[in-house]
C-alpha cells in the first residue's frame, strides 16, 4: 500500500482520522465536565506536543476553568526518548489547593508525566489528574493512574495533531504512524 506521507525517507500511514480524534475529544471533555462539575480546575498543557489537543479539548469544556502551560523536552529531534527531561518553561499559576488536570499528547515511557507529577505535587494541589490523548500502555511505566485516555496505542512512533518528527509535521490534522518496513 502506498504511504500517505514520506518524511526523511520514513513512510507514514494514516492511523487516527480527524473525525475519530474529534469524536474522542468530545467524549473525554464530557467526562471531565461531569467530574469537575462545581469545581474550577486548572488545565495544564505540556508544550509543545499537547497544544492542538489542548485547544480542541478546552473548547469542549463547559465548567469554569483556568489554563496554564509548562514546557518539557525529552525527545530532542529523535524518535526515541533520551530518558532525560528538561524543564524549559515553568508554571505561572498557584497550584496549592487547586484541582489540577494535566493535558498530555502522548504518554510513552511515562518519564515526562512522572516528572510533571512530582513537580506539581510539591505545591500541594487539592487533586491531580492526567488526561492524555494517546497512551502507549505496554511501555508506559507510571505508578499512578492515567485518568483519562483518548486512545491506547501500540509502542509505535506517531506524528501529527501536535506530535512532531524532528519538530515538523505538528500541523497535520490527523495522526499517522510509521508504516511497517517492507
Ligand atoms: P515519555 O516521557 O517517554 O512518556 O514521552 C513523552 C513525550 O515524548 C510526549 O509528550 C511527546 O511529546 C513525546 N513523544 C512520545 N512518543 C511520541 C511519538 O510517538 N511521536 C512524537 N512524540 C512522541
Ligand atoms: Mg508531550
Amino acid at each position: 500500500m502506498a504511504p500517505d506521507i514520506t518524511i526523511n525517507n520514513d513512510q507514514f500511514t494514516l492511523y487516527l482520522s480527524e473525525q475519530q480524534i474529534h469524536d474522542r475529544v468530545k467524549e473525554l471533555a464530557a467526562r471531565l465536565n461531569n467530574d469537575y462539575h462545581g469545581k474550577v480546575p486548572i488545565f495544564i498543557g505540556i508544550l509543545n506536543g499537547s497544544f492542538i489537543f489542548f485547544a480542541d479539548l478546552i473548547r469542549e469544556i463547559t465548567v469554569d476553568c483556568e489554563v496554564d502551560f509548562l514546557k518539557l523536552s525529552s525527545y530532542g529531534d529523535a524518535k526515541i526518548s533520551s530518558g532525560q527531561v528538561h524543564l524549559l518553561k515553568d508554571l505561572n499559576c498557584q497550584v496549592e489547593g487547586r484541582d489540577i488536570v494535566v493535558v498530555e499528547d502522548v504518554v510513552d515511557s511515562g518519564i515526562s508525566i512522572d516528572f510533571m507529577k512530582k513537580l506539581v505535587m510539591k505545591e500541594n494541589p487539592a487533586s491531580f489528574r492526567v488526561v492524555t490523548l494517546l497512551l502507549k500502555k505496554s511501555v508506559a511505566k507510571v505508578d499512578f493512574p492515567i485518568d483519562y485516555v483518548g486512545f491506547e496505542i501500540p509502542p509505535e512512533f506517531v506524528i501529527g495533531y501536535g506530535l512532531d518528527y524532528a519538530q515538523k509535521v505538528r500541523n497535520l490534522k490527523s495522526i499517522y504512524r510509521l508504516a511497517p518496513q517492507e
